[in-house]
């Protein structure tokens, strides 16, 4: 795996924030793996079970809050990070309800906090921010956003989202980029994500669709399906992965044209409704029952939600590897290993991808 991204992750000291969630312990699996330096910051793991304990992963992981900025800065002078990839938020629309102060807390001062400590600390050379395809201002139409288009966000979670977007922007052109003026301070690259849903084994969050499917399976209960008909773009979680990671690499590798927003996102054909994502995953798992509901209209969602990729498939050259039913039957099997044999086979589905990725030839993938 050594070889992979063009080897800028072997022997580099990386800090994953998020480390014990769905997203960043997949990610701290992966760069373990490409032998990297790996240190986790996050809150405990808050589902039991999780995919990070279950792991088992000898990642260097330490437990803190990045509301805490002092707490925070004790991290980088001790680990003295190379590349940092944030993805500690609170990740979730629903919840954002529930309590506003705390997604505004943690997803906008807290991202402030680790880009401040990336701004003073003399290891950081990349950043690597990961927000949402939710950061921007939805106006329900059929076309994909660009990155160019409008930030807004009508629920807390987007909109603290869209606020993450604009702090690492104003960081980027306050002080890192390297470009027009005298009093930039520092060579930091900083890039933004924008992914959509990701799924994949591993996902025991309250309120998605498949940890809500998974949790119904298993006490043999029929799942509700709040908005049947609603589409969304549907990617596994390495697919975001892969992008992240050849993104810190450019970043490591010193390119700045890089250090800008990208949206990262499934092919068109990736977008189904949430019916037929339920339907497919029961070929693969007949045990799966399921019912449609009315949607709880005390809560606004957005419907039509879909992103312009053009830039990262034509500039960074990323492309997705596994389609959407790919994505559904290595989703399934991962919770069906879990269940049905106690097998945790997240290392192994990394493997499939990476073969997979070699075959369609997709340029991180390349030795
Ligand atoms: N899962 C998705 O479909 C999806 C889609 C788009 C973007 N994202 C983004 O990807 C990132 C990871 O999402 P996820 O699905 O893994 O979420 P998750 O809820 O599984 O994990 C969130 C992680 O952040 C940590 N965290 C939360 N608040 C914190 C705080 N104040 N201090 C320290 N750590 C804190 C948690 O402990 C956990 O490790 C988030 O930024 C999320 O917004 C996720």
């Amino acid at each position: 795996m050594n070889n992979l991204f063009g080897s800028v992750y072997k022997g580099t000291k990386v800090l994953v924030t998020g480390h014990t969630g769905f997203k960043g312990s997949w990610l701290a699996l992966w760069l373990a793996k490409l032998n990297a330096y790996v240190t986790g910051f996050s809150l405990p793991p808050i589902s039991t079970p999780n995919h990070y304990e279950l792991l088992d992963s000898d990642i260097h992981s330490l437990v803190g809050d990045i509301r805490n900025c002092d707490e925070l800065n004790t991290v980088f002078v001790e680990e003295k990070p190379e590349i940092v990839f944030h993805l500690a938020a609170q990740a979730l629309v629903r919840p954002s309800y529930q309590n506003p102060l705390e997604t505004f807390s943690s997803n906008i001062m807290g991202t402030a906090n680790v880009i401040e400590v990336c701004r003073i600390s003399p290891s950081v050379k990349a950043i690597v921010i990961i927000t949402t395809d939710k950061c921007y201002e939805n106006k329900e139409w059929q076309w994909g956003y660009r990155e160019i288009d409008r930030l807004g966000g009508y629920d807390p979670y987007s909109a603290s989202k869209a606020c993450a977007e604009i702090v690492s922007s104003s960081y980027r052109r306050s002080f890192f980029s390297n470009t027009d003026q005298s009093n930039k301070s520092s060579n930091v690259l900083l890039a933004s994500c924008r992914a959509g849903n990701v799924i994949g084994g591993g996902d025991w969050a309250e309120d998605r669709i498949i940890p809500d499917i998974v949790r119904s399976v298993v006490k043999s209960e029929s799942v509700q399906i709040r908005n049947p008909y609603a589409i969304r773009p549907w990617q596994h979680v390495l697919e975001s992965l892969s992008a992240y990671l050849m993104l810190g690499q450019k970043l490591l590798e010193g390119e700045q044209s890089f250090a800008e927003a990208w949206n990262f996102g499934p092919d068109n054909d990736h977008i189904l409704n949430v019916e037929t994502i339920v339907k497919t995953m029961q070929k693969n798992w007949p045990e799966i029952k399921y019912s449609n509901s009315q949607a709880d209209g005390s809560l606004h969602e957005a419907g039509t939600l879909t992103l312009d990729c053009t830039k990262a498939k034509q500039k960074l050259k990323w492309l997705p590897v596994w389609d959407v039913y790919q994505t559904i039957e290595k989703t399934t099997d991962w919770y069906r290993q879990f269940y049905d044999k106690n097998t945790v086979c997240s290392l192994s589905q990394i493997n499939e991808y990476i073969d997979f990725a070699k075959q369609k030839k997709a340029r991180w993938a390349q030795s």
